[in-house]
């Protein structure tokens, strides 16, 4: 299948059937966001993937209780990271140095520019930044989800204050930025599953400079 035609195929599912998506799929998509390109590589965010009934229980009562939240059979939880911190910027460029075996004057100098600015702004800009790049993956696995004909559903609709209280994630030093149910459409009960996909024209989305 072409990867228009998948994009075409997926939709963010209202109702889903509570059947189960096998790991080996799950894990898939979870490797394209794990594969996803992040600024400087830092990677400044976790997946939390939530299969407990009563966690999805209490996810789904500040979930505008939207029913894929417990009809879906794994909740991934995308959760960036509350600030850069020093530690968190040298064990990713202390990771590249280890995998790729050798130490780069360039790459510690960059090392030591993301140190002398990153860790010193305020906490709240740095959770933007860290929640866009978890956005980032959070694409590709939407994408890899719809390649592997599973359906999810990209949602923001929830408190994360709250879903952070619940998942402990404060104490992690993570906030939770997004989550996307896994799971298979209900069609008969799911009122979009039959519309028309609605996207502005490429004329409107797209300036050419010549
Ligand atoms: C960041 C983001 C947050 C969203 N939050 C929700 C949500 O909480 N609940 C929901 O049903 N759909 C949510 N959506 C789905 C969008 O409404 C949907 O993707 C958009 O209307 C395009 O339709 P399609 O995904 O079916 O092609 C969200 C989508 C994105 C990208």
């Amino acid at each position: 299948m072409e990867l228009l035609d998948t994009l075409n195929w997926r939709y963010a599912t209202k109702a889903m059937n509570g059947k189960s998506v096998p790991e080996e799929k799950v894990n898939k998509i979870i490797e394209a966001a794990r594969l996803a390109p992040t600024s400087s590589g830092l990677q400044p965010f976790e997946i939390i993937v939530v299969k407990n009934k009563e966690i999805k229980e209490k996810i789904k009562a500040v979930g505008w209780n939207q029913s894929v939240i417990t009809d879906c059979s794994h909740l991934l939880v995308f959760a960036a990271w509350d600030t850069y911190t020093e530690e968190r910027i040298n064990k990713m460029f202390d990771l590249t140095n280890e995998i790729r075996g050798f130490k780069n004057e360039g790459w510690e100098n960059y090392r030591q520019m993301l140190l002398n600015s990153y860790p010193q702004k305020d906490a709240e800009v740095n959770y933007n930044h860290a929640a866009k790049q978890a956005y980032i993956a959070f694409g590709l696995a939407i994408a890899a989800a719809a390649f592997e004909k599973v359906d999810a559903t990209p949602m923001e609709g929830f408190d994360p204050d709250a879903v952070d209280k619940i998942l402990e994630l404060k104490e992690k030093g993570l906030r939770s930025a997004i989550l996307l149910p896994l799971g298979y459409r209900d069609e008969a009960n799911d009122w979009l599953s039959s519309l028309e996909k609605v996207r502005k024209s490429t004329k409107d989305l797209v300036t050419v400079i010549d």
